[in-house]
């Protein structure tokens, strides 16, 4: 059977330490060609720059051949069904790297494709995104069992792969969020129900952030949400992480955010360009981290 990464829940909890060793050695050493003679395929129906420049770059670092699919080009779902699209692309790339707005439609395309897909963020979802944070905490001394990480902002795609992340590794996960914008009921009752992780939802973000190890926020209109940006922007006015919030954390708190950041909003300039940000080495994580999955999948498709 071909495995997929579609979520955090696709990884064992032992596979975390695994993925990211082997992180360490493609970053140490960018001479291996795995994917030689091998093309990925590339689903993208949003925009994306980090997504799409670690997957190309990575891809190309393992010896493969990327080949970028806009939605303007290649209409999944619209101009052809995702799981005739996922057969085709099946008979002539190795992987399929999805970034798409209904996680119902990557679904499909892991159903019927025979070689693994791998999830670039989808409404649901965005697992990529938070193996990259777990590796950068870890690079920064804070993935330590019961790292008290705190979301300040919307219960969105991130915050569902915290959550994910909470099942498998031992953290205390809090999302400050005002009312109407808890995350997926289904997805936060199951890590609660999994007992690994202490995760809570408090009202207010100063209470939240007392002894956070990690202040993590995003931007608080998603993408595909822009209709609703006025009045988000009305019921996140006390949500942004600023150095008065800052302060109420740990004194040596990291700060987090997947970007693009919307300065001024959700986060202050002062505190993205502040000693305690660690943003920047979040966003090239994506490469070593995502690179590391690729050779993993790759690897259980010649175990079969
Ligand atoms: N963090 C992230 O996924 O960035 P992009 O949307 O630019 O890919
Ligand atoms: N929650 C954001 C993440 C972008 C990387 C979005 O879905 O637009």
């Amino acid at each position: 059977m071909k495995k997929d990464f579609l979520s955090l829940l696709d990884l064992q909890s032992e596979e975390l330490d695994e993925l990211f060793r082997l992180a360490d050695t493609l970053k140490a050493d960018a001479t291996r060609r795995p994917f030689a003679g091998q093309s990925v395929a590339m689903i993208f129906q949003k925009p994306s720059l980090r997504t799409r420049v670690s997957f190309e770059v990575g891809i190309s670092q393992l010896g493969g051949n990327p080949i970028f699919l806009s939605q303007e080009g290649v209409g999944i779902g619209v101009r052809e069904k995702a799981g005739d699209m996922a057969e085709l692309l099946s008979r002539m790339t190795a992987m399929i790297v999805a970034r798409l707005f209904d996680h119902a439609l990557l679904m499909e395309l892991a159903h019927r494709a025979t070689v693994p897909v791998v999830n670039a963020l989808t409404d649901l979802s965005h697992p990529c995104q938070i193996l990259a944070d777990a590796y950068t905490m870890r690079q920064h001394g804070k993935w330590k069992p019961g790292a008290k990480v705190v979301f300040v902002g919307d219960g969105n795609n991130v915050v569902h792969s915290w959550l994910e992340l909470a099942m498998l590794y031992p953290l205390h996960f809090v999302l400050a969020a005002p009312i109407g914008y808890e995350p997926n009921k289904e997805i936060f009752r199951q890590a609660v129900a999994k007992g690994v992780s202490t995760v809570e939802i408090i009202v207010d973000p100063t209470t939240a952030v007392k002894h956070a190890d990690v202040i993590y926020t995003d931007v608080w209109t998603s993408m595909g949400q822009e209709a609703e940006s006025e009045k988000r922007r009305k019921d996140f006015a006390g949500y942004q992480v600023n150095a008065e919030l800052l302060a109420k954390a740990k004194p040596d708190c990291v700060v987090m955010h997947c970007l693009p950041a919307h300065r001024g909003e959700e986060i202050t300039n002062e505190v993205i360009e502040g000693p305690q940000s660690i943003v920047f080495d979040e966003a090239e994580n994506r490469l070593h981290v995502q690179k590391a999955v690729m050779v993993r999948l790759l690897e259980s498709m010649k175990a079969d």
